[in-house]
């Protein structure tokens, strides 16, 4: 029997521009989420990649005075690097410009052509090149100055007039509420549930889906004066990865996705178009679409104009990369927006890596290394102190499982920080300097009970901090394959042979 699949995207990132932090965030959440999946024993597929088509990445290219393809090459390569200083630990990385997508794309396209669901017309209307979105009139908004920008996201709009072929949307409006009511999970968080209910009962147009004002997209089957519109060719990308349209593709199985990630401002995309497309092939649909919240830096949006977009590759040199990644998941509760600033990051560094776990482990570790012969000690018969620590590590597995299946990752690792500092007020109040002198014995179980909680936090954290954490469960000698969260049902092992202990989190000082 195989193991119980799951599949899980990132939204495939532009490539107009470098990658920065809102980026990062959202597939260092993924792979937390992946990461997480592996250690509890399902066959994972993560998948991530770059939007490379559209007006947007044309206009790119075109500033950047090089060929779209060779401009996108690069900035491609500089996402994929992003994801690999990241520690992102995805199984495939998708380029809407590879020949396997275009592939998936112009099958979809015929798939909705062959069920009737297309048809030529002319558009004419607003476009706004930055979310390389149609708006309708009533979405718009006039600035003091006279331009005109879309409501939702302050982008501007042109007036666009041109032929075009659009997808019968209005068509779905029924069997979308209808999904939505039977799967009340579909779209999270509740707020954007509502948002989405409220926007599909208002009523749907028929979708534009070519355009002929440029040329950098995938041709549209049969017609080649037409570009398929980029969100169309981008959605059609998590079907790409597994082998779609090849249903005896080794990975097709996947399908549907269990979670499609993204941001808050392309859930209409996701959850409204998505599977209206995927209806109108006869595919089934993704099991949930979370869109989580935006980040400002230093109080303020990032954009372009302003200049104040941040690379995360710069922090992670200076904080360390489970720093960074750690940062990310603890400072905001997933869903809500959240502000970066290096005052902030320092701080919960400081406070909960440096202090909180890295002090435990550092003060249990080179504890043992000095008084209990470096090895993981013998434990003697238990005490209710003991046992309060220890069934309180016993019941974290499925308390994190529990938070991270709802993506509440910041609620996950508050569970994981009880545990520790109750292990810490546990290790003051035993404290195991003076059983030393007093009762030897006593003194080995205490640490014994100490490198077992610890080894319970390390192996829920592998996902969130995963070089730091395998450097500490090297230390409290668990071997790599027992380091599954179901291998937390088995003792810790006594006796075995424990490496000099060596600091995990190093306090952050702050230049002055
Ligand atoms: O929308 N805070 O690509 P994109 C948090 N190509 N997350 C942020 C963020 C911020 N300030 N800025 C960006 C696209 N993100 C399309 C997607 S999917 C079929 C096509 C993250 O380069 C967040 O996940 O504009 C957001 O949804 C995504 O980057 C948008 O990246
Ligand atoms: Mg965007």
């Amino acid at each position: 029997m195989s193991r119980n699949r799951f599949y899980l995207t990132t939204p495939i990132y532009y490539v107009n521009g470098s990658p920065h932090l809102g980026h990062a965030y959202t597939s260092t959440a993924a792979d937390v989420l992946a990461r997480f999946k592996r250690l509890d024993a399902f066959d994972v597929l993560f998948l991530t990649g770059t939007d490379e088509h559209g007006q947007k990445v044309e206009a790119a290219a075109r500033d950047a005075e090089t060929d779209p393809q060779n401009f996108v090459d690069q900035v491609a390569a500089d996402f994929a690097d992003m994801a690999r200083r990241m520690n992102i630990s995805y199984d495939d990385f998708v380029r809407t410009t590879q020949p396997r997508h275009k592939e998936a794309a112009q099958a979809l396209w015929r798939k909705l052509d062959e069920a009737g669901m297309i048809y030529l017309g002319a558009y004419e209307g607003y476009y706004a090149v930055r979310d390389e979105a149609f708006y309708d009139e009533s979405e718009l908004t006039k600035r003091p100055d006279g331009t005109l920008v879309a409501t939702a996201s302050g982008a501007p709009v042109q007036k666009v007039s041109e032929p075009s072929y659009f997808f019968k949307l209005s068509a779905f409006q029924d069997r979308l509420l209808e999904f939505y009511e039977a799967h009340p999970d579909f779209i999270a968080p509740t707020a954007k549930r509502n948002e989405i209910l409220s926007f599909v009962r208002g009523g749907l147009n028929d979708l534009s889906i070519s355009r002929t004002k440029f040329t950098w997209g995938i041709p549209v089957p049969g017609d080649e004066q037409h570009v398929m519109y980029v969100w169309l060719d981008a959605l059609v990308n998590y079907l790409t990865a597994t082998g779609y349209p090849d249903a005896a593709a080794p990975r097709a199985a996947y399908w549907p996705a269990d979670l499609h990630l993204v941001g808050k401002e392309i859930i209409r995309f996701h959850a409204v178009y998505w599977p209206a497309f995927l209806m109108a092939a006869g595919l089934p649909l993704p099991k949930r679409v979370f869109s989580h919240g935006w980040w400002t830096v230093e109080g303020e949006k990032m954009s372009k104009s302003t200049g104040n977009f941040i690379d995360v590759r710069p922090l992670v040199s200076t904080f360390g990369l489970d720093q960074v990644r750690f940062f990310l998941l603890r400072e905001v509760p997933f869903g809500n927006d959240g502000d970066f600033s290096r005052r902030a990051l320092i701080a919960r560094v400081n406070a909960e890596l440096a202090n909180g776990l890295g002090n435990l482990a550092q003060r249990t570790l080179s504890f043992i290394a000095k008084n209990a012969g470096g090895v993981v000690p013998a434990r003697g018969a238990l005490r209710e102190a003991d046992h309060a620590l220890l069934d309180g590590a016993a019941s974290l597995p499925e308390k994190v499982r529990a938070a991270i299946n709802r993506l509440a990752f910041h609620e996950a690792l508050e569970e994981v920080w009880k545990v520790i500092r109750a292990a810490d007020a546990y290790i003051d109040h035993q404290a195991p300097w003076t059983l030393k002198k007093t009762d030897p014995e006593r003194m080995l179980t205490v640490l014994y009970v100490l490198a077992s909680v610890l080894r319970t936090v390390a192996v829920l954290l592998q996902p969130f901090m995963p070089d730091s954490m395998s450097k500490l469960l090297d230390q409290l000698g668990v071997a790599p394959e027992a380091r599954q969260i179901a291998a937390l049902e088995a003792p810790l092992v006594e006796n075995a042979p424990l490496p000099a202990p060596v600091g995990l989190f190093p306090r952050i000082i702050e230049a002055a």
